[in-house]
C-alpha cells in the first residue's frame, strides 16, 4: 500500500498567462496520476478559489483533459489577478473550499503577484503550497528561467526581424516597446538577439536622465543616418519611458526632427505555441512540484539553476526582482560604442 500522505492536488494558473502553462498543468496531472494523487484544476486564478459556491470553478482534471495540451499558448484553466486574494476575506474564503475540497496541497504556475497570494495563503492553511514559475517576465529570482520568457523572447525576435526588413527598406527608425513590467529581461534579451541600434530599459536609464538621453539618441541616430545609410532600432521597456514608445517616437521629432516609427508589440508576446524550451521547462517543473508534495516540502517555488531543477523558498523568490545579467548590459553596451564609432 502507497504511504503517500497526499491524496489531492489543487492546480491554478494565475496573473498574467505565458506559453508553457499548459504544459506545467499537463505534467502535474501525469505526475500526479502516475502517484495516485487526483489534481483538481481551479478556473479563473484565485477567484476559481473564492468563488468556490460556482461549481464551474473547480474541477477535476482527467488524462483526457491534458490531451493536446502541451503546444497550446495561454492555459485552459484561464487566469485572472485577483486582489481579494490579498485581504482576510477573500483568504478565509479559499480556506474554506481548499477544506471542502479536502485539498492536501496547492499548486499556483504564475509570477511575482501570485506567490504574494501563496504567502498570505500561508498563515490561514496548513496544506502544503507550490509555486511554479510561469511568467514571461522572468523576473522571479532564485530561477535562471521562468516558462513562457523563452517564448516571448522568440515571439517578440521574429516580430522585430521583420520590422528589420521594411525598416531596412525604407533606412527608417522604429521604436519598438517591449514588455516585461518593470524589469528589462524581455528587452535586453531581444534587443541583443536582434541586433537593435540601441536598448533602453530600467537598467541603463531613469527618469531623471530623459532630457540629456533625448539629445544623445538624436545625436547618436542622425549619425548613424549619415555614416551607414541603413535602418534604425531601438527597443524600449515598457513602463520606462513617460508615455512609451510613442511619445518618445514624438519627443524625438519635436526636439530633433527626427522622423520615426513607433511600434507597441504588446500582448502578442504572451501569446503562441511555447518552445521546446518552455515545454521542457515546465514539464521538469510540473513533475518536480509533485514530487516536492511527495516529500513534504512546504512553501516553496520550483526553479532552474544551472539546468537543474531545485527549491527556492517563496519569500526569496519575490523579495527581489531577479536583475538582468551585467553581462548581457555590458554587452549591449560595447556594442553601441561600436556603433556610435560606425565600426561596424
Ligand atoms: O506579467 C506579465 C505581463 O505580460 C507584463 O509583462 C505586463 O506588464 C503585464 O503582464 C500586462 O498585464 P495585463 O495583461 O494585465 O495588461
Amino acid at each position: 500500500m502507497s504511504n503517500i500522505k497526499c491524496k489531492r492536488i489543487a492546480i491554478l494558473t494565475s496573473g498574467g498567462d505565458a506559453p508553457g502553462m499548459n504544459a506545467a498543468i499537463r505534467a502535474v496531472v501525469l505526475a500526479a496520476h502516475h502517484y495516485h494523487i487526483d489534481v483538481i484544476g481551479f478556473y479563473h486564478g484565485y477567484n476559481g478559489l473564492i468563488c468556490a459556491e460556482n461549481i464551474s470553478q473547480a474541477k477535476l482534471i482527467k488524462l483526457s483533459d491534458i490531451n493536446s495540451v502541451i503546444h497550446r499558448g495561454g492555459t485552459f484553466l484561464k487566469s485572472a489577478r485577483c486582489e481579494q486574494m490579498l485581504t482576510e476575506d477573500g483568504l478565509e474564503q479559499a480556506v474554506k473550499t481548499l477544506t471542502k475540497e479536502n485539498i492536501d496541497a496547492l499548486i499556483v504556475v504564475g509570477g511575482d503577484g501570485s506567490f504574494n497570494g501563496l504567502l498570505a495563503l500561508k498563515d490561514y492553511w496548513q496544506g502544503q503550497l507550490i509555486g511554479i514559475p510561469g511568467t514571461i517576465d522572468n523576473d522571479l529570482d532564485g530561477t535562471d528561467f521562468t516558462i513562457g520568457f523563452a517564448t516571448a523572447v522568440n515571439t517578440a525576435i521574429n516580430a522585430i526581424d521583420k520590422i528589420r526588413d521594411t525598416a531596412d527598406a525604407f533606412e527608417r527608425i522604429f521604436i519598438v516597446e517591449l514588455m516585461g513590467r518593470h524589469s528589462g529581461h524581455i528587452t535586453f534579451n531581444v534587443g541583443i538577439a536582434c541586433g537593435a541600434e540601441q536598448v533602453l530599459s530600467f537598467e541603463n536609464f531613469s527618469a531623471a536622465e530623459q532630457q540629456s538621453k533625448l539629445k544623445n539618441l538624436a545625436s547618436e541616430i542622425k549619425n548613424a543616418q549619415q555614416n551607414r545609410h541603413s535602418s534604425y532600432i531601438i527597443v524600449i521597456a515598457e513602463n520606462l519611458w513617460p508615455g512609451g514608445a510613442i511619445e518618445l517616437a514624438k519627443n524625438l521629432t519635436e526636439s530633433a526632427g527626427i522622423d520615426c516609427t513607433a511600434c507597441v508589440l504588446g500582448h502578442i508576446q504572451r501569446g503562441g505555441s511555447p518552445v521546446p524550451k518552455d515545454r521542457l521547462l515546465a514539464t521538469k517543473m510540473g513533475v518536480a512540484a509533485v514530487q516536492a508534495i511527495i516529500t513534504g516540502e512546504n512553501h516553496i517555488m520550483i526553479a532552474e539553476q544551472n539546468s537543474g531543477t531545485c527549491y527556492v523558498a517563496l519569500e526569496q523568490a519575490v523579495k527581489h526582482r531577479k536583475k538582468v545579467s551585467q553581462q548581457l548590459i555590458d554587452a549591449q553596451t560595447n556594442i553601441l560604442a561600436l556603433t556610435a564609432q560606425n565600426q561596424y
